[in-house]
């Protein structure tokens, strides 16, 4: 078991906005050291967050530009997470990208490339670095996590890409469970409905249209979720006391689909 008294240390990618801020702010408050990653462009917005979390928790933070589906870009940022801050403790494979609604006649080859580069390409190379990097350290433990969603449970038109790439998740989470199990890491994914965040505001998404997707009379459809919702899960699977759970994709969706 790790010790009570080591500063453990998060990486969470896609951390510039939306669900990986919120976990990221999350994770600095419950006492952890903070890696954050974003494409270089958000250079400036990770740079924002870092004082932001360093000025209200006091924590020790970094900022880590890369892009997740470039094996080199993970492998550097992993490194150098580790020998910045001491170790890597808890993976958080939050970045991700939606692209447009389309059906599947007039989706593209590229259109198809590009989600399932980000969105699973890049969720499995942080989640191997992380284990590599895990596994070295020599101690139990480990956290890492990942981002499917409600359609990596339950196919939904005009997002043919998007929900094989959430699939998937499912899928190397499962397996990675059942691989990293015997170095005490766990492995779990969050399948979040839908949250008020730039991608679902990008995608239009309103709280009616959602009840109406799934024709569900639940009071909580009256409001998109919130990131902190999303946060406050990852929060606990990246705790000490989740290490019973493991292989499980869980969904936060304000009771859109029941598993
Ligand atoms: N918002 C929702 O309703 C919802 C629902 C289900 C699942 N999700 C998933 O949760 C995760 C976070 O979603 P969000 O709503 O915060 O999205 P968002 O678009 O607001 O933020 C995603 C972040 O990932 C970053 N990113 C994209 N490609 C990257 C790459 N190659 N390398 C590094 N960073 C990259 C983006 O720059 C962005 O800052 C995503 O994986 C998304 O698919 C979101």
């Amino acid at each position: 078991m790790l010790s009570q008294r080591l500063t453990r240390v998060a990486l969470v990618t896609g951390a510039a906005q939306g669900i990986g801020k919120a976990i990221a702010l999350r994770l600095a408050s419950d006492g952890l050291k903070i890696a954050l990653n974003d494409i270089q462009s958000k250079g400036d917005q990770l740079e924002s967050i870092a004082e932001e979390i360093k000025k209200s928790f006091g924590s020790e933070v970094y900022a880590f530009p890369g892009d997740v589906s470039e094996e080199r870009d993970v492998e550097y940022m992993v490194e150098a997470v580790s020998k910045g801050l001491g170790s890597l403790d808890v993976m958080v494979a939050n970045a991700g990208i939606s692209g447009p609604l389309t059906p599947i006649l007039a989706t593209t080859k590229e259109q198809w490339d590009d989600i399932l580069r980000v969105n699973s390409k890049g969720v499995f190379l942080c989640y191997k670095y992380a284990a590599k990097q895990m596994v070295a350290q020599g101690r139990s433990g480990g956290r890492i996590i990942g981002a499917s969603s409600v359609t990596g449970k339950q196919g939904m038109a005009h997002t043919s890409a998007y929900t094989a790439s959430k699939f998937a998740v499912r899928g190397l989470t499962q397996v990675a469970a059942l691989e990293f199990g015997q170095y005490g890491i766990t492995v779990n994914a969050y399948a979040p409905g839908a949250i008020e965040s730039p991608m679902s505001q990008a995608a239009n998404l309103s709280a009616s249209q959602v009840g109406k997707a799934v024709s569900n009379s639940l009071p909580s459809f009256s409001t998109l979720g919130k990131t902190g919702d999303v946060a406050g899960l990852v929060s606990y699977l990246a705790s000490q006391e989740s290490g019973y759970i493991t292989g499980q994709t869980i969904s936060i969706n304000g009771g859109m689909y029941f598993d």
